[in-house]
């Protein structure tokens, strides 16, 4: 039977212990503390530790949300896991994460949106839910970005940051609430714009494409800015309209953090004060599609996000794509406690006769040390 609604009722996210200044990246290209803040108002982001996986930064995040939405790990019944940097290429990250929270019964899989994909996942699930198809479904958006970046190329390496983030989306047969509109879009116009040139079925990876780092990010920055602040407004705009709101109806905006510029372009050609748009980008930097569910899981537990209240979770990426959804706020944000129980580890099993190469990148092995701090400090237990 299709539900009245379809509502978030659970939130949890997770950040690696591991951090990354900008005076870490000093040490190993050319940039300042300086350009870094006025260009991108990034000041450190997180780096995973060796035993720490897009699955198992998922999963913690994952845990969390479902404890906040009272539920137990089995009552999820499809897991949808948005990201750019799986586990492996084959098979699904969500397949991991499934076995890392205990769930025997969803249906998992990966979308692949870039840094819209938790927007793209959420809307999916909306559906799921309204169509009567699941009733509790579980999206993430978890990242591994510090294993595909090029620590000699400054114009990105100061960029992105490792995270996970998760929402549970729940039938409810209350009517109203939940997603009340949305808008996504894709640019193929964008594609080669922000790409990782090899390693897909359009040029497989060989010891050539490796030695020409051609496994790592690229970026044109400027062209992808010039459309991020054009996108992110129009989007978000049209997601709004949709709803039948204006933007003054919104009250708090929860945009992808990709760099503070932008969100403040943005703000500011919506005629938006910034008290209305919520900012970690200078804690996380750009953590792909784990940074719009994080986000929010800040802004609720912060306080930020009250019953009642029209949200507007807004992101862009690599396709390009770019995604808004609004949502009417549903849940107590007094849930956010319970997520408080869930510890930092998880685990999935390791494959039979294969050792994996040490996966975190040497230069980062280096800095994590220097600062003292543990290069594996939650490294969860990769079990056989
Ligand atoms: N330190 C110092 N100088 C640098 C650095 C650095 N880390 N990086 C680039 N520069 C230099 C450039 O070489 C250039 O020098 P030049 O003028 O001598 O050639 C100068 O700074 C200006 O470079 P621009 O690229 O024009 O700098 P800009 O002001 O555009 O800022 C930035 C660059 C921060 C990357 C910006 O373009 C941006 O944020 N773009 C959007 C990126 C983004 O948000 N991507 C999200 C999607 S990612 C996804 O979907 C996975």
């Amino acid at each position: 039977m299709e539900p009245q609604s379809a509502r978030i009722t659970g939130w949890g996210m997770y950040a690696p212990q591991g951090v990354l200044t900008n005076a870490d990246l000093e040490r190993l290209v050319d940039t300042s503390d300086e350009w870094i803040m006025t260009r991108t108002g990034i000041r450190e982001r997180r780096v995973a530790g060796p035993g720490e996986t897009t699955a198992t930064m998922g999963a913690v995040a994952a845990r969390r949300a479902i404890a906040t939405a009272g539920l137990e790990p089995d009552d999820i019944d499809m897991i949808l896991l948005a990201t750019c940097t799986p586990d492996y290429q084959l098979p699904s990250t969500a397949a991991f994460v499934k076995e890392a929270i205990g769930n025997r019964r969803a249906a998992a899989m990966d979308l692949a949106a870039a840094c819209s994909g938790f927007v793209y996942a959420f809307a999916t699930a909306n559906s799921m839910v309204r169509s009567g198809m699941a009733r509790h479904v579980l999206v993430i958006g978890s990242e591994l970005l510090t294993r595909f970046l090029d620590f000699t190329d400054r114009s990105t390496c100061v960029l992105f940051g490792d995270g996970a983030g998760a929402v549970v989306v729940s039938a409810s047969d209350e009517p109203g609430g939940g997603m009340l509109d949305a808008e996504l879009t894709t640019d193929p116009s964008g594609a080669y714009l922000i790409w990782v040139p090899s390693g897909g079925s359009a040029s497989p990876p060989s010891s050539q494409t490796v030695a020409r780092g051609e496994h790592f990010i690229r970026m044109n920055g400027s062209e992808t800015y010039r459309y991020a602040t054009k996108t992110l407004a129009s989007t978000a705009l049209r997601a709004i309209e949709r709803a039948g709101l204006t933007a003054d109806d919104i009250a708090l905006f929860v945009p992808h953090q990709a760099n503070l510029r932008i969100i403040r372009f943005v703000a500011n050609s919506m005629g938006i004060d910034m008290e209305r748009v919520y900012v970690n980008v200078e804690r996380y930097g750009n953590t792909s599609a784990a940074s719009v569910p994080i986000a929010l899981a800040e802004a609720v537990d912060a306080g930020r996000i009250k019953v009642g209240d029209n949200i507007v979770f807004v992101a862009f990426g690599a396709g390009f794509t770019s995604g808004a959804a609004v949502v009417q706020w549903t849940a107590d944000p007094a849930n956010g406690r319970r997520a408080r129980s869930v510890d930092d580890h998880a685990s999935v099993h390791a494959p039979a006769d294969w050792q994996a190469a040490a996966p975190v990148p040497d230069v980062l092995m280096d800095v994590l040390s220097r600062n003292g701090a543990s290069p594996a400090p939650v490294a969860p237990k990769v079990h056989a």
